[in-house]
């Protein structure tokens, strides 16, 4: 396996293109309410993306091997939808939980991150689940440090989640990110402590559970990309990139309106 390792200057670029994309999502945070549509999200974040950013919204025409060109900017996945959710002309309505996933491209250099929205008051169980996602990301990524394992990460997040009763999708994982979208290595969501790839300075991936209140498994819809639960339960996703320090960790999708750290992270950087 060979996973890239940014110098400096790579750094610097990865560090722009990950603020870019979570300032992508700070943008769109006031618009998702009960009545807009996915579509009109997407040509919002479309348009801020290209104009305002002068960068690019990498999901647009991406292809990879087996897949037609995904068709819009910007992921959006609702309820039991677990990824990669096309934006269509249906409107947001109250209670919907909705996955926003943004990845910008600039300078060359990729940003990639997703949040959780709640469209109004959501039930109990459905705030819970995006509340206990987001906690489940961040016990991945405090494990982050030279020397660690991948495998440490995904043992991190899958005890926490399973210990809640949810359970962790295995199809889809978090990846190394750079130039390239997505590369080595694979980062999986559950695993055995002390196994898998050792943590170097300089690799850059992403932390991206998929959490489902039932059942781990999964199907793909007739429209080729949106990945939805197969029992219908709710699932939740968040999503950082993140840098192996040194030290530690350091998020690089981090902007003014990132949410506030779960109360056993004491930092962001380290
Ligand atoms: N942003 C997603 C990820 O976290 C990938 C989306 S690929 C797309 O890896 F084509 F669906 F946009
Ligand atoms: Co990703
Ligand atoms: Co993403």
């Amino acid at each position: 396996m060979t996973i890239s390792i940014k110098d400096e200057q790579g750094i610097a670029g990865m560090r722009l293109a990950g603020r870019l994309a979570s300032e992508v999502l700070d943008f769109l945070t006031p618009h998702v309410q009960a009545g807009i549509t996915t579509n009109a999200l997407d040509k919002l974040a479309h348009d801020y993306i290209t104009q305002v950013q002068q960068a690019i919204p990498a999901p647009l025409n991406y292809a990879p091997n087996g897949y037609n060109p995904y068709p819009k900017s910007i992921c959006t996945s609702i309820n039991h939808q677990v990824c990669h959710g096309i934006p269509n002309d249906k409107a947001l309505k109250k209670g919907d939980i909705v996955n926003i996933d943004i990845t910008v491209i600039k300078n060359g250099w990729h940003g990639d991150t997703s949040r959780m929205f709640v469209v109004g008051d959501g039930s109990i169980a459905a705030k819970r689940l995006c509340a206990m996602t987001y906690e489940a990301m961040w016990h991945g990524i405090v494990k982050v440090k030279p020397g660690a394992r991948l495998g440490d990460i995904g043992h991190a997040i899958q005890l926490f989640a399973e210990g809640l009763g949810f359970s962790i999708v295995r199809e889809f994982c978090g990846h190394g990110i750079g130039q390239v979208f997505h590369e080595e290595p694979q980062v999986l969501h559950y695993g055995k402590p002390g196994t898998l790839e050792e943590l170097r300075p300089g690799m850059t991936f992403t932390i991206e559970p998929m959490v489902n209140a039932g059942k781990k498994d999964i199907r793909e819809t007739g429209d080729g990309w949106t990945i939805v639960t197969r029992d219908h339960s709710l699932s939740a996703q968040w999503e950082h990139t993140v840098l192996v320090t040194p030290t530690g960790y350091e998020v690089l999708t981090l902007s003014a309106g990132s949410p506030p750290l779960p109360s056993f992270v004491t930092t962001t950087s380290c």
